[in-house]
């Protein structure tokens, strides 16, 4: 090797460990730690655009992304293949199922989406899921892995739990998924910002607390709240009876809120709007991954916008109410005082459909 030869590979070394960090640029200015992320932004433009009206809180779509995760099972590989876009790619199967039911539209309206952009329908479902909830005010940033594989594998029967299943049954099926009690609490917090239209076809979009499109604590303040009445048309398989007209409280929310192996973690949210967001970004990122190995995945998690922070921390006892309502349920904790809003009950209105 000559001197100038090895001169010039000491250059290059030295270069080599000096050079700034490079990054990919992508469409309209925007950059990336690694190019495979590059197309994601497209993808946010598109969904953001198309899906979510110019930038909604997308509060159905996050349904999705555990309704394709939780056909996982450890003690039956043939369960399902995890978040593997197998409730897309075998819908005819998967959305038949009666916990499924509703999801079809969802479905139909990602699968082109995800086509045209040439991704993974299990990138894709929980790609939507981070984006959409990105949007609420004070909602969570969810990791985003990239890479899913598009092969998957049809889930069975009886993975998604329904809401007149008893809180044993759940956490069965939870555990099984790899879920402790309190990591089903704390995917629970989905439904701050959730509604219904099947469990009681008679009324649609009633939300399940009264400020649907805030990722705030309010579900887990109004469903520990004495039950009255139900607001569509009577008791329903899957419903209890919710504390204020319009809201709807699944059976199974309510057995939670109140169950020993559960109420503290419930609890621990209601004035806590901050361990709330970061709990659900640590169950999230977990639940994205089931069935799959992350390794093998990129981290893309830039690409997922920055929510709106929120405006409070605490939840509070609606108007109409006082703390004496409360049917607090952990034993080890006294219920928190929280701010109490005055004034007569308020109907809590429909959430507009999609
Ligand atoms: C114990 C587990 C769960 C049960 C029994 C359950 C049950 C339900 C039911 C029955 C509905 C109403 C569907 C309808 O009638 O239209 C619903 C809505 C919803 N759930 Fe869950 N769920 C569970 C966990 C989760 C999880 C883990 C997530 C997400 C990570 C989630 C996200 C949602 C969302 C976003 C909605 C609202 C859909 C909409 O607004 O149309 N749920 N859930
Ligand atoms: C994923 O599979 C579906 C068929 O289930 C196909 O239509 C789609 O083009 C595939 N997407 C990719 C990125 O390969
Ligand atoms: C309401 O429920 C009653 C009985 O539970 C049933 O006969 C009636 O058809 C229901 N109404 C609607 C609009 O579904």
């Amino acid at each position: 090797m000559s001197i100038k030869t090895l001169f010039t590979l000491v250059t290059l070394a030295v270069a080599a460990v000096a050079a700034p960090s490079h990054r990919a640029t992508c469409s309209g200015g925007r950059t990336a730690s690694n190019a495979v992320c590059c197309k994601w932004f497209d993808v946010l433009d598109d969904i953001q655009a198309n899906l979510f009206d110019g930038g909604e809180c997308g509060e159905e779509v996050h349904e999705l992304t555990f309704h394709d995760a939780i056909g996982f099972s450890k003690s039956n590989p043939k369960a399902g293949g995890g978040a593997d876009g197998s409730i897309i790619a075998f819908s005819e199967i998967e959305t038949n199922f009666p916990a499924n039911l509703g999801t079809d539209d969802i479905v139909e309206q990602q699968r082109p989406l995800a086509i045209k952009h040439g991704v993974s329908f299990g990138d894709f479902i929980q790609f939507a899921g981070a984006v959409g909830v990105s949007n609420c005010v004070g909602g969570p940033r969810i990791q985003f892995l990239a890479g899913r594989s598009n092969v998957s594998v049809a889930a069975q029967l009886g993975t998604v739990p329904e809401p007149a299943d008893s809180v044993t049954k759940i956490l069965a099926r939870m555990g099984d998924a790899g879920f402790s009690p309190s990591e089903v609490v704390d995917l629970l917090i989905s439904h701050t910002v959730a509604a219904q239209d099947h469990v009681d076809p008679t009324i649609h979009g009633s939300p399940f607390d009264s400020t649907p499109s805030d990722f705030d604590p309010q579900f887990f303040v109004e469903t520990l709240l004495k039950g009255t009445a139900f607001p569509g048309n009577g008791s329903q398989t899957g419903g209890a009876l919710s504390p204020l007209p319009g809201e709807f409280r699944l059976a199974s929310d309510g057995l939670l809120a109140r169950d020993p192996r559960t109420a503290c973690e419930w609890q621990s949210f209601v004035n806590n709007q901050a361990l709330m967001v970061s709990r659900f970004e640590k169950v999230m990122a977990k639940m994205a991954v089931l069935g799959q190995n992350p390794r093998t995945l990129v981290d893309c998690s830039e690409v997922i916008p920055v929510p709106k922070k929120a405006t409070s921390n605490t939840g509070f006892i609606p108007s109409g109410k006082t703390l004496r309502d409360i049917e607090a349920s952990c034993k080890t904790k006294p219920f928190p005082k929280l701010p109490v809003v005055s004034g007569p009950i308020v109907p809590v209105p429909p959430v507009p459909p999609s």
